[in-house]
């Protein structure tokens, strides 16, 4: 959701800011512009639309100035349109900003500042921080750098909600100021040049070195120097990160789609999840946890807190967690954790799971826990990432950048590193289940079964061709197979906007079969060997009222009358949900390209969803 980016240096910024943005594309958004300051003037251009039509305008411009602002908005206040877009600026064209989150005290702080004299061109929440900043800044009798970092602390003061910002003001041309509360932005390190971005990848091919800034600190960047400031405005040190993402790995290596290499890529990130975490005949290793037998033998109850496609990857978790290690587990969505009062003690480990560690919904939920006295563990892949600074104990996937909304590698490796987890905490608290050695030799052989079952896909993509102009798409499963369909389906509906539910195979009675129809497509997992049977019924139940249907299984199933069954390789059972969901990634993606949608940037959706 709306993404940040910022230049200073000697080059000229508008292709450099053009760069960051194509980079955060996506995050989803539906217009863009930036803000060029060249002789204490500045430039804004704005327009709704792709990054590549705002280039097609910038690049007829001749902007030559070597710092600026620029910024891909995904509308919340206002319809998507070039007003509405940013930068925005204040009424007297002296502050130009970039802004990502939601000023919720807008409407009180447009009243004021109306009431003394400032103006509105635009609908959104936004613009009135450039003319609250310029409010306090035309109160001070000298104008310094000093006084532009003031006026934008006691701004930010004034503003409710969430937000990161990047500042430019004309008075001063050899410096930016970033803030940020509750949304990300990291700066970005460069020789005699430096960066804001709201993620890593935007400036990867310029730099590996990161700020991560905490909420409300403030950075005042020039082409040489990066300071930073406390809410008291006292400087502060803070520590520099070396992020060892490779800048191709945020390309698209030749693919037609970051979703389809993403998908490829998941043998080998699966292998960097496994790390140095799990090796046969010996305990897995978690450094950054360092838990006791002690201190997990007091654990009483997990939650499981995500969202989206995370917390389906908990669901796995639970069953793993409740199987193996014997302790009662729950998993909700965050944005219901966050408001339903759960009960929490000392005694409660609340797992958070983020791909970006970005969603605030997540966050908060995470913050409510800490706030009840649970530890917090967060699971994240991206470093430095906002969860990351709040959580007791963060452990990384390492699944590398994911740039497609849909979510695939992201998944595969949560649930691998959630796996390996529940064995490290079954070791440490002493538990002699003859399952570990199988669940760790397993897992260590995902890589090699994730590749061979990515050698050949003619069969779902072929299966994609025949079947992509269904209406509306059903996914049954019992037990660890429904997690599956859960995740097949939200692939399914994000990026093809085919109707798709999945429900509980045992459910389909209690409702849902009143909605099979002749050639309705039913797609089921069956991978549970105690439960195969009672599944096949199911099935049968939805062939006799007409339905195709699709099967991913690792069984052998003769003489059956599915319409189409692929098969994929056989695992640990706790692991199946790993393997059986990359045919459902590839039936999702086949479907949509069958459409001619974008795969990687789907209508409405967005990378990291910033804002509650
Ligand atoms: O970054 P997160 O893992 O916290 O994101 C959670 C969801 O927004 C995300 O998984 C979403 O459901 C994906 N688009 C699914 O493909």
């Amino acid at each position: 959701m709306c993404g940040i980016v910022g230049y200073i240096g000697n080059k000229k910024a508008e292709p450099i800011l053009i760069e960051g943005l194509t980079k955060l594309e996506y995050r989803g958004y539906d217009s863009a512009g930036l803000t060029i300051l060249e002789k204490e003037n500045f430039k804004t251009i704005k327009n709704k639309g792709r990054v590549k039509q705002l280039s097609e305008i910038t690049s007829q411009e001749n902007l030559v100035g070597t710092i600026g602002i620029a910024h891909t908005r995904w509308a919340t206040h206002g319809k998507p349109s070039s007003t509405n877009s940013h930068p925005h600026n204040d009424s007297s064209n002296t502050f130009s900003i970039v802004h990502n989150g939601i000023i919720e005290n807008y409407q009180e702080l447009r009243k004021f500042l109306g009431e003394n004299g400032y103006q509105f061109l635009s609908e959104t929440d936004t613009e009135v921080i450039p003319n609250l900043i310029h409010y306090y800044f035309s109160k001070e009798n000298e104008h310094s750098e000093n006084t532009f970092l003031k006026a934008v602390n006691i701004a930010t003061k004034d503003l409710k909600g969430s937000f990161a910002i990047g500042v430019l003001c004309t008075h001063f041309p050899d410096i930016m100021i970033a803030v940020r509360k509750d949304s990300p932005l990291v700066i970005g390190k460069g020789d005699g040049e430096n960066f804001i971005s709201s993620d890593i990848p935007a400036y990867l091919s310029f730099t590996h070195q990161f700020y991560f800034l905490k909420d409300n600190e403030f950075a005042v960047i020039s082409k040489d120097s990066i300071d930073f400031y406390d809410t008291q405005l006292t400087k502060i040190n803070k520590e520099i990160s070396q992020i060892d993402w490779d800048a191709t790995s945020a390309e698209k290596n030749g693919y037609e789609d970051f979703m389809l290499k993403e998908i490829y890529e998941q043998p080998n990130s699966i292998r960097e999840t496994i790390g140095n975490h799990l090796s046969l005949n010996t305990p897995c290793q978690f450094d950054e946890l360092n838990f006791s037998k002690e201190f997990l033998s007091q654990i009483h109850k997990i939650y499981i807190v995500a969202c989206g496609t995370a917390m389906y990857a908990g669901l796995t978790a639970k069953t793993m967690l409740e199987n193996i290690c014997e302790i009662n587990t729950e998993v909700d969505v965050a944005s219901e954790f966050r408001y339903r009062n759960p009960l929490i003690n000392k005694n409660t480990l609340c797992i958070f799971i983020t791909q970006s560690g970005e969603t605030a919904d997540t966050i908060a939920a995470l913050k409510l826990a800490k706030s009840k006295g649970a530890t917090t563990l967060a699971v994240s892949n991206v470093e430095g990432s906002s969860i990351t600074r709040e959580a007791d104990f963060v452990t990384y996937t390492h699944a590398g950048p994911e740039i497609a909304v849909a979510s695939t590698k992201a998944y595969t490796s949560q649930i691998t590193l959630l796996g390996i987890l529940v064995i490290y905490f079954a070791e440490t608290l002493g538990k002699n289940t003859k399952i570990l050695e199988d669940m760790k030799k397993s897992i260590l052989e995902l890589p090699a079964k994730t590749e061979q079952l990515l050698s050949d896909i003619t069969e779902i993509k072929n299966f994609a061709h025949e079947v992509y102009q269904v209406k509306d798409v059903f996914f049954l499963g019992r037990g660890l197979d429904y997690n599956s369909s859960v995740e097949g389906s939200l692939k399914l509906k994000e990026i093809s906007y085919i109707h798709s539910e999945a429900f509980y195979s045992g459910e389909l009675k209690h409702g849902p079969i009143a909605l099979i129809e002749k050639d309705t497509l039913v797609v089921s997992v069956l991978t549970v060997q105690d439960l195969m049977d009672k599944s096949i019924s199911n099935i049968q139940e939805v062939i006799t009222r007409g339905a195709k249907t699709l099967i991913i299984t690792d069984k052998i199933l003769e003489n059956s009358n599915f319409t189409k069954i692929i098969k994929v390789p056989e695992t640990n059972q706790f692991l199946t949900p790993i393997l059986s969901i990359i045919p459902l990634q590839l039936f999702a993606y086949y479907i949509s390209k069958e459409k001619g949608l974008d795969v990687d940037k789907p209508r409405n959706l967005a990378k990291s969803v910033t804002v509650e």
